[in-house]
Order: C-alpha cells, then sequence, then structure tokens
C-alpha cells in the first residue's frame, strides 16, 4: 500500500497512551495489566522508553522527499516496512481473533510477523492467515528436544523462513503484577495450541489434553523452557534446520560475538520489553556496543520501547537493520481486532514516512549515514 493512502485512512487522533487506554477499557484488569506490565520494579521497562530521548536527530535539508522508501533489506530478504511484529504469546487473551486477526492485518500491509511459541492458534493456522506475508518462526527451545525439532520442522513445513531463539528466557521473569492477580496465561487456556496439537507432545501423555486438561498443561508448564541450555546445544538445531537462527534477547555484545562464533546469522537486541531481568540495560542503550562488535558480520535487529515514527529511525540510525515492535499492536488488537492492528499500522506507517521527510531523507537505508544522530 503506497504512503499517501495509507495516510488518507488515518483516524483523527493517535497517541500510544490514548492507544493503551482504549485497550484497558476492553480488558480486564488481569489481562491488560499482563500485557502492560514488566518484571519487578518495572526499572528496565521505563528505561526502555526512556533511553530513547537521549538520542537526537540532526536533519540535513533541500533533499527531494517527495517519495520515502521505508523498505528494507535483512538475510536477503526485502520487507516493505523496517518494523516487523514482535512475537507476542496468549494473543487470544486481548482478543478472540488473537494471532489469525494480526496475521491477517499483517498480510494487507506485507508487514512481517514472528510468531511466538506460546500462540493461542497454531502456527499453520497463523501462516494460512498470513499467505504470502514474510514469517518467522519464535521459539522457546523446550526441555523435550524431539518436541523442539518438531516445532522447527512444522515451522520450516508451513513457510516461516527463519527459526527466532528466545534466549534471555531460561525462567520467566519475576512478574510481581501477574503474581498479584494470580494470573497465568497457560493456566487461563491461552497459548496451548502449539503444543497440544503436536504429535511429540501428545505422545508424552498418559491421557490426552481433551480428557486430562489439568495434567496436559502440567506437562506444559514442565517442558516449556530450558534452564540448561547453552551455546552448544545451537549445534544440534543446524543438523535439524536448514532455515537462518536468528537469537532474541542479545545486550551484551559479548554474546553478539559468541552469536557469529557458533554461526547464528542474524541477532536481535531486545530484553523482553522490560519482562524479564528487571534492572537490565535498556534496549537502546545495549545497541551501539553490539552493532560495532558485530561489525556487519550478521544482522541486528532490535526491539523493546518502540512506540513512534521518530523511535524507528533512532534504532536504524544508530545501526539496526530493523526493528520489532511488541505492545503497541497488542494494543491495538485489544483495541479493535484487525481493525484495530491495521489503525496501528497506518500511523506507525505515516509517523515513520513524515519522520523521513521532515528530517531530509528519501530512505530509511540513508540513516546511517554519520552525523544524523547524536548522544545528548
Ligand atoms: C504480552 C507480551 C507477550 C510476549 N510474549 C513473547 C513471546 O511469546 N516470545 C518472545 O520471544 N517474546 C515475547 N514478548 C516480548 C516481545 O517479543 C518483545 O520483545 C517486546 O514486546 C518488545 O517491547 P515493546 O513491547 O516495548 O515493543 C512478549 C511481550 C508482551 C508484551
Amino acid at each position: 500500500m503506497s504512503n499517501e493512502a495509507v495516510k488518507s485512512k488515518l483516524s483523527p487522533t493517535y497517541h500510544y497512551k490514548d492507544l493503551e487506554k482504549q485497550a484497558q477499557k476492553k480488558l480486564t484488569h488481569e489481562v491488560f495489566t499482563y500485557i502492560q506490565s514488566g518484571s519487578g520494579n518495572e526499572e528496565t521497562l521505563r528505561a526502555n522508553e526512556e533511553a530513547f530521548k537521549k538520542y537526537k536527530l540532526v536533519p540535513e535539508f533541500l533533499h527531494d522527499v517527495s517519495k520515502c522508501d521505508l523498505s528494507i533489506s535483512v538475510l536477503g530478504q526485502t520487507f516493505q516496512t523496517p518494523f516487523l511484529l514482535a512475537p507476542v504469546g496468549h494473543l487470544g487473551a486481548a482478543h478472540p481473533e488473537g494471532e489469525l486477526a494480526v496475521a491477517r492485518a499483517a498480510k494487507g500491509y506485507q508487514v512481517p510477523y514472528v510468531a511466538s511459541t506460546v500462540s493461542t492458534y497454531t502456527l499453520e493456522e497463523i501462516a494460512d492467515a498470513l499467505g504470502d506475508t514474510p514469517r518467522w518462526f519464535q521459539l522457546y527451545w523446550s526441555k523435550d528436544s524431539e518436541l523442539t525439532v518438531s516445532f522447527v520442522q512444522r515451522a520450516e513445513k508451513a513457510g516461516y523462513s527463519a527459526i527466532v531463539i528466545t534466549i534471555d528466557t531460561p525462567a520467566l521473569g519475576f512478574r510481581e503484577a501477574n503474581l498479584t492477580n494470580q494470573f497465568f496465561p497457560v493456566r487461563e487456556g491461552y497459548g496451548l495450541a502449539n503444543y497440544f496439537q503436536d504429535p511429540i507432545f501428545r505422545s508424552r501423555l498418559n491421557e490426552s489434553p481433551e480428557e486430562n486438561w489439568d495434567a496436559a498443561i502440567d506437562e506444559l508448564v514442565k517442558i516449556t523452557f530450558h534452564p540448561k541450555l547453552t551455546w552448544n546445544d545451537l549445534a544440534f538445531l543446524r543438523k535439524h534446520t536448514n532455515l537462518p537462527i536468528i537469537l532474541k534477547g542479545v545486550l551484551h555484545p559479548k554474546d553478539s560475538i559468541r552469536a557469529i562464533e557458533y554461526m547464528v546469522d542474524g541477532v536481535i537486541v531486545s530484553n523482553h520489553g522490560g519482562r524479564q531481568l528487571d534492572g537490565a540495560v535498556a534496549s537502546l542503550d545495549a545497541l551501539p556496543k553490539v552493532v560495532e562488535a558485530v561489525n556487519g558480520k550478521i544482522p541486528v535487529l532490535f526491539d523493546s520501547g518502540i512506540r513512534r515514527g521518530p523511535d524507528v529511525v533512532k534504532v536504524i540510525s544508530l545501526g539496526a537493520d530493523a526493528v520489532l515492535i511488541g505492545r503497541p499492536y497488542v494494543y491495538g488488537l485489544a483495541h479493535n481486532g484487525q481493525d484495530g492492528v491495521e489503525e496501528l499500522f497506518n500511523h506507525l506507517l505515516t509517523d515513520i514516512d513524515t519522520t523521513l521527510a521532515t528530517a531530509g531523507k528519501s530512505s530509511i537505508r540513508t540513516c546511517q549515514l554519520p552525523g544524523f544522530v547524536n548522544i545528548r
């Protein structure tokens, strides 16, 4: 869709906080808090957004910006938008159509989608809804290695073109808000589909999930995360897939160097939107050192804290190849299903387009030229 067409579909007002409020009105307190909150004292959650204020753009003018190119390339694929949809689990809690509504919106705008392991619909159903939209599969590497292989092979068969291993979740973060609310999405029935439909998972159960739901949930909880996972295990996955492997959750430059040593194809600088280690460095503050360490050898992507167009442009200017957005599209979904996600896309695309034009850049690819971004 052209940016002019996108602009003509804008609703009158948009502010990230308004969108958050709209979502809040539609959701129960427990579900809204599950999405919005971070771990612990939420220091990292706050730091993610705050960090953007430290970086300032320095525009250069009198260039033709009548048409701005927002496309980017990652791992040989060209994407029409500089943002991908971050893997967000349990989307059925935000809206009954969950991942399917997001996938249909993504299809209309050709926004690449990273599907979570803990989705409410299966990865195959999401792939069907996406049609030819680029898609990657996010893997929570299970303690059950045969199940891990099964997920990856199913993803490969369903047309996912990369595996994103989330490395920052050897255990779930200490999410005080959810503990206070006693809200655990898996126990509420969200995020089960990939497991309950998987032949390997089902073979582990004495009774099927349909016969004994509680026992199936207990098994799922037991095997979802893998605290013993190490760098050496990556070779195991390599043996089972030809897809590129991307690590999500890199913050230390040493991890990005290890990623290259272990033949990983890309990294995502992320602190899981402040939901894992509270007190962790803001994603944006971690980015420049990772970009320096990687030195162009593999793509560097970024998430955590992106709310507006200038945020996207700052991240790309600091050396990232692409960004992922999380909560903003989930709020769009909660607010108004597929239409709500499309509305979010309209605003974000227009904001990015306008940011480029008012910075004197006709292409997002030229943002990395020296001198465009400054630290205060
Ligand atoms: C409700 C919620 C669920 C999430 N589920 C997953 C998940 O299943 N897998 C994963 O790797 N990251 C998950 N994330 C983290 C996102 O992929 C992403 O890192 C984060 O949302 C980016 O920060 P932002 O929300 O500030 O954009 C989740 C985030 C939220 C808010």
